[in-house]
């Protein structure tokens, strides 16, 4: 293999930018000729590739976003838009792909390799660490440590003033953002997609908390969990409690890559060069334990991510 390309795409997630550098410098280091694809998919499918070279990732380690830009590419289902799409990358002499995404674009990229015999490595970015053959994916670390830096923040305003915080944050179907915010933030409730909960009982529970004298609360609220402002309706008028509802929205997308991720970046990075190289192609990198691993893409997609339940059984037990 000579020659590569590497796109993001699908919701940025802080530490890309780590990763794309990561990429760039071990394929040049490795001989390869490295080309970088603006704006994911739909610049693939526009023939928007550029020749990148050290220079090109300096200065962008500590950046959140992509500097390569990302877009949502809707088009790429249909096959022929694929066709086009492969064709920029063979018309250049392009052999491999990574792609830094979630597992949208890891369906492209097995679709694109399926029908059009492109090499692909995949690389988990997204903050909602919701792949479930990775114990993380690249972006939910710092994710997880803005929504800290929220938590502490409203806490001490809701103490100030009594009241109950209800934070919600992001994660689509996925409440691990909640879940590790919540433990780490000392939150007294995690609500969560994949969990049923009971919301008379979460309420009256904040009534005896109040009148044992605990005025104060945090909720935090996974995205896919319930509607923030009917949960506010119900615990207001059984706890009495003035509730105030912090939407933490793309605040979570953004900010400098935390030591977590950028170590990630750089594991997952080097991993997905060196397959490319070696042709162990259409796998997918991650990281189990301490472990950086790969594994076929195909079985990577087929397992189902689920949320643990013992950790959210502690997280009960904790407030
Ligand atoms: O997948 C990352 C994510 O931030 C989700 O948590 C959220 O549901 C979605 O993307 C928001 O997407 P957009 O930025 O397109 O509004």
């Amino acid at each position: 293999m000579k020659k590569i390309a590497i796109l993001t795409s699908g919701g940025d997630a802080p530490g890309m930018n780590a990763c794309i550098r990561a990429c760039v410098r071990t394929a040049l280091n490795k001989g390869l000729e490295v080309y970088g694809v603006d704006r994911g998919y739909k610049g693939l499918v526009e023939d928007d590739l550029f020749e990148m070279d050290s220079k090109s990732v300096c200065d962008i380690i500590q950046r959140g976003g992509t500097i390569l830009k990302t877009a949502r590419c809707l088009e790429f289902q249909q096959p022929e838009t694929r066709e086009i799409a492969a064709n920029n990358l063979k018309k250049r002499g392009i052999e491999g792909l990574v792609v830094i995404g979630g597992d949208g674009s890891f369906t492209g990229a097995k679709a694109l390799s399926d029908q059009c015999g492109i090499n692909v490595v995949g690389i988990p970015g997204t903050i909602d660490n919701d792949l479930a053959y990775t114990d993380y994916t690249l972006g939910f670390d710092t994710a997880v440590n803005t929504v800290l830096w929220a938590i502490n923040a409203l806490r001490d305003t809701m103490t100030s003033h009594d009241r109950v915080s209800l934070i919600k944050v992001m994660g689509r179907r996925c409440g691990d953002i909640a879940l590790y915010s919540g433990i780490c933030g000392g939150a007294e409730y995690i609500l969560v997609p994949e969990i049923p909960y009971d919301l008379q009982k979460v309420a009256q529970t904040i009534k005896e908390n109040r009148e044992n004298g605990k005025t104060a609360s945090v909720i935090i609220l996974a995205e896919g969990a319930g509607n923030e402002n009917e949960i506010k309706t119900i615990i207001s008028l059984i706890s009495g409690s003035d509730v105030k509802i912090t939407t933490l929205g793309h605040l979570q997308r953004g900010g400098s890559p935390t030591m977590a991720d950028r170590m990630l970046a750089a594991k997952f990075g080097s991993r997905a060069i060196y397959l490319l190289i070696e042709g162990k192609t259409n796998r997918v990198v991650g990281i189990k334990g301490q472990n950086v691993i790969d594994l076929d893409i195909t079985e990577a997609l087929s397992q189902k991510k689920e949320i643990d339940k013992e950790l959210y059984r502690m997280a009960a037990e904790l407030c």
